[in-house]
């Protein structure tokens, strides 16, 4: 803890500071919660380019801090380690050049032990700028500490989706913690129909958002009806048992190569043990829940679901305002939930400036929103007008979907 902590009462701090540096002890805390599990060996591995190592993600969101919040900071700060800047800044390129992002997993040294006290200094660093920060400078650190904070959040949630992908390569199926449950899904019968109406979306007044949320916006949706539960295993073993896989008909052209070029017959990280089906999950290999909801299927095994089934994803306007009248059940906690919507600009959104501003915006292109959370996300992380995103064939993410479908045809003639 920085000398200034020390001597002075946290009650002294104010309540505004106060709250921001229990929110950075919870979160900092929270990401080696989730990595104690892990041996250094498990903390090494990189799977595949679009996962990172377990240490990387330790590093990188120290870095974050580093580099956005203390460095600009504090005057005479001196970086912990020159070359970690090099090792662990991800995509900005602002930032200066950065090591290759499938190659992560080359990186031995640093060690964990490093990476920890590498974690204790910037942490200390960050303490010591809560405590000591002039009031004139302080509405611009909080800002930067709260997009930190929730940057770590995103990470604490890669975490346990990379780890459950290196495990999958693992023909002994390891398990991330042997207790762990999957969280219960609340079905609901049916589906809730939005008339056609004018709503407004996007996020707005207070409280923390990405800028990819913003700005709020008026949008014209419906007549739709939206499932108000998510597709289960057991109707996706339907699908499965009724060729869908097999069948070309049913599937983006995309989506047929990407199931052809990568053998897609089932869910990722499904099984078939003794003529029945099983999972990897964070706790060992299970049984497929048939009543669960469906995880870890890409856009493109959704969108033939949904063909299949003979309706379609709902578009994230849809899905958002069907979930801001609280009408989705399990729309939050369990699986994120694919949206037929492409990822891109609000009305009048605007990167801000500097290398943060390469947060979101640059990514606006190629990959499709995903609503919700899932059971990976921190609690605190999840909100109604979170934008999550990824490109049309991931599948190890905890995603899933529900169902929608128009009841009128659409035609201005
Ligand atoms: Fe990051």
């Amino acid at each position: 803890m920085p000398a200034a902590l020390k001597e002075a009462p946290s009650d002294l701090l104010g309540p505004e500071r106060q709250r921001r540096l229990e929110a950075f002890r919870r979160v900092r805390a929270e990401t080696e919660r989730r990595a104690a599990p892990l041996s250094p060996e498990d903390q090494a591995i990189q799977s595949m380019p679009d996962a990172s190592p377990i240490k990387w993600h330790r590093a990188h969101t120290t870095w974050f801090f580093e580099t956005f919040l203390v460095q600009p900071n504090v005057r005479g700060y001196t970086v912990y380690d020159e070359r970690f800047a090099f090792l662990f800044n991800s995509y900005y390129v602002a930032a200066g050049p950065r090591h290759a992002r499938p190659k992560r997993g080359l990186i031995t040294r640093p060690n964990g032990a490093e990476v920890a006290d590498y974690r204790a200094h910037v942490d200390a660093a960050v303490e010591n700028l809560i405590a000591e920060a002039s009031s004139a400078a302080w509405p611009g650190i909080a800002r930067i500490l709260d997009i930190g904070l929730n940057h770590e959040e995103q990470h604490q949630e890669l975490m346990l989706t990379d780890i459950l992908h290196a495990f999958a390569q693992n023909p002994t199926n390891p398990a991330y913690d042997t207790n762990w449950q999957p969280p219960k899904a609340n079905p609901k019968d049916g589906y809730v129909e939005l008339p056609e109406g004018i709503h407004a979306i996007g996020h707005q007044g207070e409280g923390y958002c990405f800028d990819n949320e913003g700005p709020s916006h008026r949008v014209l949706v419906g007549p739709v009806k939206i499932a108000r539960s998510l597709v289960t295993n057991a109707e996706w073993l339907g699908f499965m048992n009724d060729g869908g896989y097999a069948n070309p008909m049913l599937w983006l052209s995309d989506g047929w190569a990407a199931s052809q070029a990568e053998g897609w017959q089932a869910p990722g990280y499904w099984q078939e043990r003794d003529g029945a089906w099983h999972q990897l999950t964070l706790a060992h290999l299970k049984p497929i829940d048939p009543a669960a909801p469906v995880t870890h299927i890409s856009y493109y095994e959704a969108d033939a679901f949904a063909r299949w089934a003979g309706k379609h994803l709902p578009t994230e306007q849809e899905w958002e305002v069907a979930a801001r009248q609280g009408a989705l059940s399990d729309a939050f906690g369990i699986v994120w939930q694919w949206t037929r919507s492409a990822y891109s600009p609000y009305p009048g959104f605007v990167a801000c400036d500097g290398a943060l501003g390469e947060y979101n915006g640059k990514f606006m292109v190629n990959q499709m929103v995903l609503r919700g959370s899932s059971l990976a996300t921190p609690a605190g992380h999840s909100r109604v007008t979170y934008r999550n995103f990824f490109y049309p064939g991931a599948r190890w993410q905890f995603t899933g979907l529900r169902l929608a479908y128009y009841a009128e045809r659409f035609s201005l003639t």
